[in-house]
């Protein structure tokens, strides 16, 4: 982020040394990388093709075939009859990624009657070439968000300690507003200093509090966020995911309400609260 930070600096830099030059103004349009930052949705782009990228190469390596096979098949059948549009093979490729991507092609109608042939076939590998990435990015997604948001069921909210105490009514009220998120090993969760906005149980898994006075690993069962919410302060500490780890996220707006409603998980979360905050205060 810092590097982006510094990208982003430059180009007003490079106008001052080099002014009214347009290839410098170019550089401002890397202030939009900036824009990476608050969006969680790129991070999963980032990840689909990641995990996805065996796949994709294969494509690629599929899509460059096609093209090279009609393109040299293409010179060779009507490269001496069109010279200016398939007289060498640069031309020749230039016609079939047209033709793969279906952006054009009416510029050149093939003469021969093989030519034709080899256009037809051209365009529907197209179809194939195209479709290949598009299913197997929307699998990936699929996938990443299945991971992601796991649906929150009666008997995960009814395992929770804090809720115990809670009847049936109650818990099925909280299964209705708390929210999934799962989170890879290594996650930041909490950062330190933040506005507080939401509660986080643990539902499996386990984290790590970055506190004063060490690290502090809290697991399954757990809750962690509440202090900010209470106090209505900052964070008082990061809180990073130490495995896989399944949460249920509380909003703020919830959190108040149902401490309200419930003067006992309010008393008890207070009271978690006050015991994390004590070796702060010695
Ligand atoms: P909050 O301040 O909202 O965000 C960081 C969270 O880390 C904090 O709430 C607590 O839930 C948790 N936390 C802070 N200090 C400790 C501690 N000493 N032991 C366990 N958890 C803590």
């Amino acid at each position: 982020m810092m590097v982006i930070d510094a990208a982003a600096f430059v180009p007003f830099v490079l106008e001052l040394m080099f002014p009214g030059v347009a290839y410098v103004r170019l550089t401002r349009l890397v202030r939009f990388l900036k824009l990476a930052r608050y969006s969680p949705a790129l991070g999963t782009i980032g990840r689909v093709l990641s995990a996805e990228r065996r796949a994709l190469l294969a494509c690629i390596i599929i899509i460059a075939g096609v093209m090279l096979a009609a393109a040299a098949a293409m010179y060779a059948v009507e490269g001496e009859i069109q010279p200016e549009h398939l007289g060498d093979m640069p031309k020749a490729i230039w016609w079939s990624a047209a033709m793969l991507a279906k952006i054009g092609g009416e510029w050149l109608q093939p003469m021969t009657a093989l030519g034709r042939l080899i256009a037809t076939i051209t365009v529907m590998l197209g179809i194939f070439c195209f479709a290949l990435p598009v299913a197997i990015i929307g699998r990936g997604f699929y996938e990443e968000i299945r991971r992601r948001d796991f649906v929150v069921t009666f008997a995960m909210a009814a395992r929770v300690p804090l809720f115990s105490r809670l009847d049936a009514a109650s818990i099925s009220d909280l299964v209705a507003i708390l929210k999934a998120r799962t989170v890879h090993a290594g996650t930041v969760i909490i950062r330190k200093g933040e506005q507080g906005d939401a509660m986080y149980l643990i539902a499996s898994g386990a984290v790590e509090v970055d506190a004063p006075e060490g690290k502090v690993r809290l697991e399954e069962g757990a809750f962690f966020g509440e202090m900010a919410l209470l106090s209505r302060e900052r964070r008082t500490a990061s809180v990073t995911a130490i495995k896989s780890t399944d949460l249920l996220v509380l909003d703020s707006e919830d959190f108040h309400r149902i401490i309200d409603r419930n003067p006992e998980i309010g008393a008890q979360v207070r009271a978690v609260a006050q015991a994390r905050k004590g070796p702060l205060l010695h």
